[in-house]
């Protein structure tokens, strides 16, 4: 048996149970780790309140898809993994078969990556879902390039983050759009090239002014919803919307149809493209790794808490006053 966190209903942050549920050994492709540290995403919130891409199938259901730790088995088939490496966890499976939220928790091996050495187990499981997210996006869809323009919708997300920094690797320049001017100093620390507060500035102006009227290359936009539609109206004549969010929890019109509007393209991404691919994976991998190695990428870590303190780290999530990502530690 291994503490688990389950939920037996839809709902809020209170529906989260800490229990003791059995964990078994790994079967054929799968892998055990000892969990030391967990990624909270905005996925697990949406499928524990059942508005998630996909429904919870069955009660109890578990969570999450992020996590670092140590391997403790490895079933059959699987190569390249062994007992005592260090090693993190990305997305490429349901939370309706597979969750982390755990002290020990099977996955499939596919959803297993190396952790690079110098990576402990905090900064192991808040760095590769923003960056592979990133990098899936806007380099292995979008094909970005040195001098082209993104407009990173929702900065202050970890995935925001992560993009300044993967478009600051790439050459190209991060434009930072936040709703209030709470964030806009940690977000010109992090490397945006420049901020609009979009609640008091006008962001289509500020962007074609930064563009010299051209527009950007690539919005990359965490909120949909209504907003689009001037997004589209920033968007450089063969430029790209990637959405890849729905912060807003709106309709998302498509901007170019009955507006009098030019066409756009819009285009939605979710970093599964990248890790249920194999040879995008190992790309993302190399790509993240190199930058960790050199410094240029780091993991915006937050805040942390406890196992047991699962249900308030779900209330902060919410709560959106954090800069990057919440992590839940797991004391052994
Ligand atoms: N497609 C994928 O594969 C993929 C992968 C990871 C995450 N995501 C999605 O990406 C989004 C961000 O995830 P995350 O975990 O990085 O988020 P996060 O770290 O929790 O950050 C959310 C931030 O977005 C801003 N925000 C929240 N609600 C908003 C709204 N209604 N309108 C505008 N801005 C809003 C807030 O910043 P300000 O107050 O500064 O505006 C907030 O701090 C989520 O929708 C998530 O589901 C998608």
């Amino acid at each position: 048996m291994t503490r688990t966190v389950l939920f037996h209903e839809l709902g809020g942050p209170e529906v989260l149970r800490l229990e003791d549920a059995p964990v078994g050994e790994p079967g054929p492709g799968e892998v055990r780790i000892r969990v030391d540290a967990i990624g909270l995403n905005r996925a697990e919130v949406l499928f524990r309140s059942g508005h998630y891409i996909e429904p919870v199938r069955r009660f109890p259901a578990r969570l999450g898809s992020e996590a670092a730790g140590v391997v403790e088995a490895v079933g059959e088939g699987v190569t390249g993994l062994r007992p005592g490496q260090a090693v993190s966890t990305v997305q490429t499976f349901s939370q309706n078969d597979y969750g982390v939220y755990a002290e020990r928790a099977i996955v499939p091996a596919a959803a297993v990556l190396h952790r690079p050495e110098g990576v402990g187990p905090v900064e192991g499981a808040a760095v590769w879902m923003p960056y592979v997210t990133a990098y899936g996006a806007l380099v292995e869809v979008g094909g970005m390039r040195p001098g082209d323009t993104v407009v990173l919708n929702a900065a202050s997300s970890s995935v925001g983050l992560a993009a300044i920094r993967v478009a600051d690797r790439i050459g190209a320049v991060p434009i930072a759009v936040t709703r209030t001017a709470a964030k806009r100093e940690a977000l010109l620390k992090e490397g945006a090239a420049e901020v609009v507060v979009g609640e008091s500035e006008d962001v289509v102006e500020r962007v074609l002014a930064a563009t010299g009227g051209r527009g950007a290359e690539f919005v990359f936009d965490a909120v949909a919803g209504p907003g689009v539609t001037d997004l589209a109206r920033i968007v450089a004549g063969d430029g790209t919307i990637l959405v890849y969010g729905a912060l807003s929890g709106e309709p998302t019109p498509y901007p170019m149809i009955g507006l009098g509007m030019p066409p756009v393209n819009m285009r939605t991404y979710t970093m599964l493209e990248t890790t249920t691919r194999p040879e995008r994976l190992r790309r993302a991998a190399a790509f993240v790794a190199s930058g960790l190695r050199s410094g240029a990428f780091r993991p915006v870590v937050d805040r942390t808490f406890e196992l047991d303190e699962i249900v308030e780290a779900h209330r902060y999530l919410e709560s959106n006053a954090q800069i990057g990502k919440i992590v839940v530690t797991v004391a052994h």
